[in-house]
């Protein structure tokens, strides 16, 4: 793990992590581990099972057995396998993320998923987006970022993304929903929501994707992760 050259992207829902992620890891040709799929993957196989939403053993031992694959569709975004079937909208729901949310406060959950989610790194880069990714999965990351944007900011862009999916949404009940998430994430005893001591904090709040994207490219630059 030493060897590859990894960069962290944390931060809260809604903060554009995932666009960015995919984004820079294209720039530098990298390999992208989406974490928060993973936790999306186990809350969803659970409710297909079944499962008690409380469930942690039996949450604990489909995340180990979790059959999922990613792959990249043609105009350049994500597919998500369970079982070899695409779970990729299913699993992008408010109401996923938020059994995402539950299962990810278990920590037999989290161990589960450690060792997985550091088997994406692999040469020539990695990069991880998720919520520790530079605090507990990548601590000795090369470049650590915070991506962080004001909660009503948050909303807008969840409810702006809802609706060019054609999902009918409320910019209301979306605020509520991150907020609640943002506690959860934030206040669960293990591995928190919080910025790595040596992270770099990015406030997208009034910034293009296009600027996030050249400010962490610059970051990565400067750390001299660019040339790998
Ligand atoms: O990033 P995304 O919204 O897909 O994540 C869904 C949920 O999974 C988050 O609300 C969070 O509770 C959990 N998660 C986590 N640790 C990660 C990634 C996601 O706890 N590294």
């Amino acid at each position: 793990m030493a060897e590859v050259p990894i960069i962290t992207i944390d931060g809260p829902s809604g903060s554009g992590k995932g666009t960015i992620a995919r984004r820079v890891a294209d720039a530098l040709g990298w390999h992208l581990l989406d974490s928060g799929a993973l936790y999306r993957l186990v809350a969803h196989a659970g409710h297909l099972r079944g499962l008690h939403p409380a469930d942690e053993p039996g949450h604990a031992r489909l995340a180990e057995t979790l059959d999922a694959s990613f792959e990249t569709t043609a105009d350049g975004g994500e597919r998500v396998l369970l079982d070899g079937r695409d779970v990729t909208a299913a699993i992008r729901t408010e109401a996923c993320g938020g059994g995402a949310s539950r299962v990810a406060a278990m920590p037999a959950v989290r161990a589960a998923l450690l060792e997985r989610q550091r088997a994406f790194a692999r040469p020539p880069g990695l990069v991880a987006d998720g919520r520790d990714m530079g605090t507990v999965v990548f601590p000795g990351a090369a470049l650590k970022i915070f991506l962080t944007a004001s909660a009503e900011e948050r909303a807008r862009r969840r409810y702006k993304q809802l609706k060019d999916k054609g999902s009918s949404a409320s910019l209301a009940a979306l605020s509520l929903e991150i907020a609640e998430r943002d506690r959860r994430d934030a206040s669960r005893p293990i591995s928190p929501l919080r910025p790595a001591d040596d992270a770099v904090i990015v406030d997208s709040t009034s910034m293009s994707v296009d600027a996030v994207v050249a400010r962490v490219l610059e970051l990565a630059d400067q750390a001299r992760l660019a040339a790998h």
